[in-house]
């Protein structure tokens, strides 16, 4: 017999309150609480094709730490370069994987990309959003042909299992979590208790048969997963897509990783025939300047494990209204006007009046903050109007006082400039220890405050 009970959830971040609440203690937002029905059951109630079934009846012994087994979990490996190493070196059987972003970016082609990829796994790809016809067209698209993946339009957990139990897949693929409905939640699809109770029947689903899942979910306006920090805690692996929709750019990133480091990305460009990897980032995010323009540096950045060469773009121009703008794509706004102010205490320039406008060339969101001192010289050289030479590029955070800071792996953000052709290279001063600078060819100038570099380059 099920026992019906309600209770009030906050829409936001999942916190749970059995009364009505109008502001959610544990995140703040105003008048998230809505009640939803929560029909609890027997827990047995879904049968996994899996053997050991009742493995939640038996207590577990506890264990020495010495005497675990490390058992080799062989990963499953990914064609292509990119993902499996984002995921840590390929897919670990058992795990629960949460790939989100924006929607229209991309995720369904991704996922459907490396299913058809994965020739000798049984794949089931199971859609709430799309049907079999619209699947099969993006398939037609992609052009790669396997007689392995089985498509499946359902909403409903318990019907998906009954599925999966006839099919018994290698890889299951959800698209997306938000659409998934339990019968044993009375509330509609997307609502954090259905997000969350269908969540854990697919990481119930994935433990006790060792498949791997996959759940794609959508991104809210906010950035945050839908419904969904209750979600980032029980998966294994979150992955995140993300790119500028007008822009052919796209960057996986690991946010959390149980079996891997969260630094590694991978970069992929949308063509007409789906997703490509990109091997050689640096080349494409530098544009060719046939002369000399003001307002561009190229930054040595490290994304994630991978040192990658971007271009900075800025714009300074007399403010037309009262008050200056100050907008900025793919930087964080706040971080700019943090540079402006040490620009202007600092330093002496006069940027209050004037708008600033910073762009990064191929709608790449930069986190590293080595792109400090490129964005600052990219600013200073608009508002001088000189152009910064073609062949200097700068790998330095600036700091407050208007110091130059150094920078993780500056080694590899040097070779990365040689190899494209840079022959000068600004950095830190402090981060001239352990470097020697007889192993480069490309001249390494090294700078400890602002001024210096203004004076170096605008003289
Ligand atoms: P989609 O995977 O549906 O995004 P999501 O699942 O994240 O919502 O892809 C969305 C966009 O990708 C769509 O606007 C069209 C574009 N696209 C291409 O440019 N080339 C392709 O080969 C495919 C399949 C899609
Ligand atoms: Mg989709």
């Amino acid at each position: 017999m099920s026992k019906v009970k309600t209770s009030f959830f906050c829409q936001n971040c999942g916190a749970q309150s059995l009364k009505w609440v109008g502001k959610c203690g544990s995140c703040g937002e105003w008048n998230t609480y809505v009640e939803e029905k929560v029909v609890k059951d027997n827990p047995n109630s879904i049968n996994f094709f899996s053997t050991n079934q009742n493995s939640h009846h038996t207590p577990n012994q506890p264990i020495l730490l010495q005497d675990v087994g490390l058992q080799n979990f062989p990963r499953i490996p990914v064609p292509g370069k990119e993902f499996g190493r984002v995921l840590g070196g390929g897919i670990v059987p058992g795990s629960l994987v949460l790939f989100g972003g924006e929607p229209g970016i991309g995720k369904s082609t991704l996922m459907l990309q490396i299913a058809l990829r994965l020739k000798n796994l049984k794949i089931l790809y199971v859609s709430g959003e799309e049907s079999e016809q619209q699947i099969k067209m993006r398939a037609e698209r992609i052009g790669i042909t396997t007689e392995n993946c089985y498509l499946l339009q359902e909403t409903n957990t318990q019907n998906i299992f009954l599925r999966i139990s006839e099919i018994k897949p290698q890889l299951l693929i959800i698209d997306s979590i938000q659409t998934l409905y339990s019968s044993k939640i009375e509330s509609s699809p997307g609502s954090v208790s259905q997000v969350r109770e269908c969540a854990a029947e697919l990481l119930r689903f994935a433990k006790e048969t060792n498949t791997p899942v996959f759940m794609i979910g959508h991104i809210t306006k906010e950035g945050s997963l839908a419904g969904p920090k209750v979600l980032e805690h029980m998966v294994d692996t979150v992955l995140q897509f993300e790119g500028d929709r007008n822009h052919v750019f796209r960057l996986l990133r690991a946010v959390k990783n149980r079996f891997g480091n969260t630094n590694e990305m991978g970069i992929y460009e949308m063509q007409g025939e789906g997703l490509k990897e990109v091997l050689n980032p640096s080349e494409i995010l530098i544009t060719n300047r046939e002369n000399n323009t003001s307002g561009v540096a190229i930054a040595a950045t490290m994304e994630g494990n991978r040192p990658m060469l971007i271009e900075t773009q800025a714009l300074v121009s007399s403010a037309a209204f009262g008050t200056p703008q100050r907008s900025s794509n793919g930087f964080d706004t706040r971080r700019l006007a943090m540079l402006l102010a040490v620009l202007e205490k600092r330093c002496g320039f006069k940027l209050s009046l004037k708008d600033v406008f910073i762009n990064i060339a191929g709608g790449i969101r930069v986190e590293d903050p080595g792109i400090d001192l490129a964005l600052l010289c990219a600013i200073l050289s608009s508002n001088e109007d000189m152009a910064i030479p073609q062949n200097t590029c700068f790998a330095a955070e600036v700091g407050l006082t208007g110091e130059i800071r150094p920078v993780n792996r500056i080694e590899q953000r040097i070779l990365e400039a040689e190899k494209l052709g840079f022959e000068k290279i600004y950095i830190s001063t402090f981060n001239l220890k352990g470097l020697n600078l007889k192993n480069y060819k490309i001249e390494i100038i090294s700078v400890a405050k602002m001024e210096d570099v203004f004076s170096s380059i605008f003289g």
